[in-house]
């Protein structure tokens, strides 16, 4: 594999609806990195196990992450509770993870030139995807905020959902990639913590590209 030398590698591991998405676009932006949402990875294969349960097998999920492009993971189909929900099972599946295991990696390692760097956000970034990433982060916020965050966001989606069902979800999907065996996820002891519970946007953002700032200039 291809490795670009000397680009910013950014790692990020958060629980759903953390808000590590919004802080990541925006440093992505800021820092001119190439980013990816590997749970939009998940989500897209859930997406086809749904609508193809019968040809959902590992020639056809390899021959998907081939041509995955981009554009593929900004579609708003994916947002779905329901492809969520299923994406937290179907990445419980060790050979689905190898597969999209590589897609990843040479995301982050071998970003296009126009480009400074990489930023991945996901569970497993900061310990099994880029474990050498010069900037680790491990954003949280508490189960009710995450939930209500989801839940809005959901609403602007016109999706037929309530706060509860959005609830129960969230604390199934921690729970299971909290404590599924493979890949679980952590925080890892070289992350930073950065808890966005009484946090905008804003505030999340500024604070993340001073400690940035601080280790680029360093
Ligand atoms: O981040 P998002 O909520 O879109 O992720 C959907 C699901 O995909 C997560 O609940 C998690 O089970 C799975 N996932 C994962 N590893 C990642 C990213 C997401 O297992 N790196």
């Amino acid at each position: 594999m291809i490795k670009r030398k000397n680009i910013l590698k950014i790692a990020i591991d958060s629980p759903a609806a953390a808000g590590a998405g919004t802080l990541a676009k925006a440093i992505s932006k800021h820092y001119n990195l190439f980013y990816l949402d590997t749970g939009k990875i998940y989500r897209f294969l859930a997406y086809h196990k749904i609508k193809l349960p019968k040809k959902f097998n590992n020639k056809f999920i390899k021959l998907k992450i081939k041509s995955l492009k981009v554009k593929d993971l900004k579609k708003k189909s994916l947002l779905s509770d329901k492809i969520g929900t299923e994406a937290s099972i179907i990445s419980k599946n060790k050979r689905i993870r190898k597969i999209v295991h590589s897609f990843q990696v040479n995301f982050a390692y071998n970003p296009p030139k126009m480009y400074r760097g990489s930023c991945l956000d996901g569970r497993d970034i900061t310990y099994k995807i880029v474990p050498d990433a010069d900037l680790k982060f491990y954003v949280t916020a508490n189960l009710k905020t995450r939930a209500l965050r989801r839940f809005k966001e959901l609403k602007s989606l016109k999706k037929k959902i309530t706060y509860k069902e959005v609830l129960k979800s969230i604390k199934n999907r921690d729970k299971s990639d909290f404590n599924r065996k493979i890949s679980p996820l952590k925080k890892t002891k070289d992350s930073l913590l950065i808890n966005t519970t009484n946090l905008n946007k804003r505030a999340c953002f500024l604070k993340i590209k001073k400690i940035i700032d601080r280790k680029i200039n360093n």
